[in-house]
């Protein structure tokens, strides 16, 4: 609900759990109040009063009044020039050359749905009835320039969508130099901690949390890419915030590009949070009518801890921004020809592999890298989409029509924003790259990014893209891009805009993804960057799973997909199943492991299957069919994290969840084996406290010819079909088997069972 009360000229937001409330001062600036747990009504108990401060100029205008500054005023959208010293949400050029702007409120507009985003991703709704807008007009009377903040929020979450559109009602142009998503102060939280997910190649998204202090603490990437250096998310959280207690304010931006997040603590203990584009080399010229629109932020605040922050995100996510049919659609079980062969691969090697598949019951065989122009290597071929018929003599249509024989669909690899410089398509279009006049050219992975900010590129991208697609029987595309951004230049700008480019290269990507959704909207896409490279909100929204690392190794993501999980939901996480030794790490964990990792993402296979022993096919059969069985609850099911990587070293457990509660599945993978171990409880979590559950020993790495637990002790085992409990498995948590041997694991089912039923368990496991 969305109210606004007239005479004290106040905003108020009513999510299901939280209150977002800002208000008008005199003279028109637009004031934040408060953002947190749900209130009934505000009275300003903890409005901050004005005090006349020292270095705290006042702004010209109503009111004179000594103790009014911007700077000491919390702020909704704050603009740079006029006495806030601090970061500020918007900086704009006027053709004169000064950068100040004054934005003052005009009107305001409170309506049902939720409008469309022209050419960017965003959260969307099927119906008007889903959500609610409100739209706030500030304007600079001086250059005419407006900015309409947009907030929506929906009936079934408690998330904040925010953006900006400017429009230049002016005579002249002006430039935008920093537009920001969305920025508020937020007065009370001094002593919080910034959460984020910063990482490498192959070592993304690990959670690093410290503590804020008085000075700017900035996330962002210039890379042209969201990164993997970084992520578009931000959280603030309390001290002693963890899985199940705390507040946490959380930030995250639906784009795929340069993004900067921040949390600058100011002089008076007011926290300025903000998300959006990253100012660094951005600019936007407007021309008198002509408009700008931020991509948009979302905004999430609960004070039940980073668990509930996650489910939020997720249900927000899964619901109004992975797109239909794939937002509700269960994923195929795939395996991928990259780790298996790399670019050694030929027609009957790859048959070899679909009949493998085929014979496991996996239903998707994804050929990757090196199948087009004369791709052995990884320095040519980029922008030639059309087979190589030395490794191909009949072409892709032959592999396509051989899986669909064997009953299983076919997906392909495609990395088209890239060209590599041995191609037909730079021969002929070498003016087609992102590159600067006289400067050479940089290569990254011996490729050059094109210049997507064009239509003809946007244009030829989605031809090249969709003739295979027409041509061939192919229901899934791998959409790779391997390097980031150099020469950030393009010819079809003019020198004064050239800072435009950047964020007009991922309009151009957008609209390219937009046209091959509309197009084949039953392919299921999977995006991917070098692993991930691009895991961010705004892939997403055209792409509903993303490749989450070029790291396999089970126990490097334990730590991957745990800070993955924390804004992107499973079934948006491309996981597989790999070799051991692991081809990054060296590291070897036996298969059962390998598969209850992968079981927590999209799960599907990344090795040479052709080659396993009668004993391995046996079991990859008996994985599959576990898989299947369990796919609707993991598809569907809710995650809580029981033990996380960071404050549990020697183990890593979660759990999915049925909405009703009558379902879930445990996994609990320990890393190095303790001797003589003490005992140890699991508290598990999300069940419901007044049903009792049958627990399934359903995966179990015990069989895998690891050292076993002394005969006289109680093994894996201990409580397969026992009942307990739901509230004792929360409070009391269970036992904790003693695992020998590193990287053990054990995936445990839980069924809500009738009452009757519960003192037939207890006696059938001996527990009684
Ligand atoms: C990237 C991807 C890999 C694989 C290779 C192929 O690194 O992340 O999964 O597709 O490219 O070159």
């Amino acid at each position: 609900m969305i109210v606004f009360d007239e005479t004290r000229k106040l905003f108020h937001l009513k999510t299901r759990h939280t209150s977002y409330v800002m208000d008008i001062v005199d003279g028109g600036w637009l004031r934040h109040l408060y953002w947190g747990a749900t209130l009934e009504d505000w009275h300003g108990a903890a409005c901050m009063p004005m005090m006349d401060r020292s270095f705290a100029a006042n702004p010209a205008g109503t009111p004179q009044d000594r103790r009014f500054s911007l700077d000491t005023t919390a702020q909704e959208y704050p603009a740079h020039g006029n006495s806030d010293m601090r970061e500020p949400a918007v900086r704009v050029a006027s053709a004169d050359g000064a950068r100040i702007s004054d934005l003052r409120f005009i009107s305001y507009r409170i309506g049902k749905g939720k409008s469309h985003m022209e050419g960017l991703p965003s959260i969307y709704v099927n119906e008007d009835d889903e959500a609610e807008t409100l739209d706030i007009l500030l304007r600079d009377d001086l250059t005419g320039l407006e900015a309409n903040l947009s907030y929506s929020i929906l009936g079934d979450s408690d998330a904040i969508m925010r953006s900006v559109r400017f429009t230049n009602r002016g005579k002249e142009s002006v430039t935008l130099e920093q537009a920001m998503s969305a920025s508020l102060d937020l007065g009370g939280i001094a002593g919080f901690e910034a959460l984020y997910l910063p990482g490498a190649w192959s070592r993304e998204r690990h959670v690093e949390r410290s503590p804020l202090g008085h000075y700017r603490h900035v996330v962002e990437s210039r890379r042209g890419a969201s990164s993997h250096q970084e992520n578009p998310f931000l959280a603030l959280l309390a001290p002693d915030t963890d899985e199940t207690h705390g507040q946490v304010y959380a930030m995250s931006l639906i784009y795929s590009g340069s993004f900067q997040a921040f949390a600058e603590v100011d002089q008076f203990d007011v926290t300025r949070m903000a998300i959006g584009l990253n100012p660094f080399d951005f600019s936007w010229e407007l021309a008198p009518g002509e408009a700008f629109q931020t991509p948009e932020a979302v905004l999430l605040y609960t004070d039940e801890g980073l668990g509930q922050m996650s489910r939020s995100f997720h249900a927000l996510f899964r619901k109004h921004l992975l797109r239909e049919p794939w937002c509700d659609t269960e994923r195929p079980i795939l395996v991928n020809n990259w780790e298996a062969t790399y670019f050694n691969f030929d027609e009957e090697k790859l048959c070899h592999l679909i009949d493998t598949a085929s014979d496991f019951g996996m239903e998707l065989m994804v050929l990757d890298d090196g199948w087009f122009g004369h791709r052995n290597g990884d320095d040519s071929s980029l922008g030639d989409w059309v087979e190589d018929r030395a490794k191909l003599p009949h072409g892709l249509a032959c592999i396509a029509d051989h899986a669909k024989e064997r009953g299983i669909q076919f997906g392909l690899w495609f990395e088209p924003e890239m060209v590599s410089r041995d191609s037909r398509l730079y021969r002929e279009h070498s003016d087609w790259v992102l590159s600067a006049p006289g400067r050479p050219l940089t290569e990254g992975r011996g490729q050059y990014v094109l210049d997507l900010t064009r239509p003809c590129v946007q244009d030829y991208v989605i031809e090249a893209v969709a003739s295979v697609l027409k041509r061939v029987s192919i229901s899934y595309v791998k959409w790779d891009m391997n390097r980031h951004m150099t020469e950030v230049y393009t010819a079809s700008l003019p020198a004064r805009r050239q800072k435009e480019t950047a964020h007009r290269y991922m309009l151009g990507l957008y609209r390219v993804l937009e046209s091959l959704h509309e197009m084949f909207p039953e392919v299921l896409f999977e995006s991917c960057s070098g692993g991930g490279g691009r895991f961010d909100p705004g892939m997403l929204y055209y792409m509903p799973q993303t490749w989450a690392s070029d790291d396999s190794d089970a126990v490097e993501r334990l730590a991957i997909q745990y800070g993955t999980s924390l804004v992107y939901p499973p079934q948006a996480m491309g996981a597989h199943v790999s070799a051991v030794p692991n081809h990054q790490t060296g590291r070897c964990e036996p298969m059962a492991t390998r598969v209850l990792v992968a079981m927590a993402g999209t799960f599907g296979y990344e090795l040479d299957i052709t080659t396993f022993s009668e004993e391995e096919r046996q079991e990859v059969r008996e994985h599959i069919a576990l898989f299947k069985e369990l796919r609707s609850l993991l598809f569907s099911g809710e995650l809580y994290r029981l033990l996380v990587p960071e404050h549990h070293g020697d183990a890593v457990s979660w759990m999915m969840v049925s909405k009703d509660k009558t379902h879930a599945f445990l996994s609990y993978v320990q890393l190095l084996a303790t001797p003589n171990p003490p005992h140890r409880f699991l508290h598990l979590q999300g069940l419901d406290p007044h049903r009792q559950y049958r627990l399934f020993e359903r995966l179990t790495t015990a069989a895998e010819h690891f050292p076993q637990v002394p005969a006289n002790w109680p093994d894996h085992s201990f409580a397969d079909g026992a009942v307990f409990g739901g509230d004792e498995l929360m409070r009391a948590g269970i036992w904790l088997p003693v695992l020998m041997g590193d990287y053990q694991s054990f995936g445990w089912e839980l069924k809500a069972v009738e009452a009757d039923e519960f003192q037939e368990g207890q006696e059938g496991a001996g527990l009684r």
